[in-house]
């Protein structure tokens, strides 16, 4: 039974999985966040990561068996910041193993596909199972950002009411919302900010980030999203 798969990501899969003890911070302005992308077969979350860490795009699939790593390197003012991804396959859907991948996980992508429904309707599901396996150490759920990928596809009934998908967020705890299209680069970088900046917030204990927070950003694209707490991207 292969569990542990580095096709794909090799060239970033060592250093994207250090030993327990390398996860600590050696540097007060290095940080290390590990990301769980999770969601459906199918709905783009190899692709999203090789969007956002490689630049390019495939429109070959190939289900991910187990779990891909992959490792975006930020730098944030005066600050590291390192993105381990863990690309979970959508056929680990709910079992044993996700209590495994999930450990230690700062924040999280779900992800769906605007062209089929049933993706949609999985996310919920998703959500419960993260919440219930995964709480930080001050006991709150880690930061969740929900993607609308495949946005390219021209069908997004599922998403054209901003409104709701922030009710949508509000209601099962999600920080923010994007329409994604990995194959034409939409949308990724932004919900990757939206993450990290909602991940800085809750470890540094900053900022209180309530849910009625939510703020829609004034985006640059005519493609719909939403970070609470975000303003402007
Ligand atoms: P599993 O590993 O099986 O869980 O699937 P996955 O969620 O990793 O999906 P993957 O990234 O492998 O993409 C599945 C298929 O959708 C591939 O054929 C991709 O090329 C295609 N795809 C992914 N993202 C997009 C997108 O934004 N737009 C379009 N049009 N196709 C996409
Ligand atoms: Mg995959």
């Amino acid at each position: 039974m292969k569990r542990f798969s580095f096709t794909g990501f090799s060239s970033d899969a060592a250093a994207a999985v250090p030993p327990r003890a390398a996860m600590q911070n050696h540097h007060p302005k290095e940080h290390l966040y590990k990301i769980l992308v999770i969601g459906d077969l199918g709905v783009g979350k190899t692709s999203i990561i090789k969007r956002y860490v490689h630049q390019n795009f495939s429109p070959n699939y190939r289900a991910t068996i187990g779990v891909d790593f992959a490792l975006k390197v930020l730098s944030l003012e005066q600050e590291t910041v390192r993105l381990q991804l863990w690309d979970i396959a959508g056929q680990e859907r709910f079992g044993n193993m996700t209590r495994v991948y999930y450990r230690e996980a700062m924040g999280a992508f779900i992800v769906f596909d605007v062209t089929r429904p049933s993706t949609f309707e999985a996310v919920t599901k998703w959500k419960e199972d993260l919440d219930a396996k995964l709480t930080l150490s001050n006991g709150k759920h880690v930061s969740t950002v929900l993607l609308a990928n495949k946005c390219d596809q021209g069908q997004d009934v599922l998403t054209n009411n901003g409104l709701k998908m922030e009710q949508f967020c509000q209601e099962n705890g999600f920080v923010g919302w994007f329409e994604t299209s990995a194959k034409e680069n939409i949308n990724i970088e932004e919900a990757a900010q939206c993450l990290v900046k909602h991940i800085v917030a809750s470890e540094n204990d900053a900022v209180h980030l309530e849910a009625s927070d939510t703020v829609s950003p004034q985006l640059e694209s005519n493609r719909s999203g939403s970070c609470s707490s975000c303003f402007r991207y």
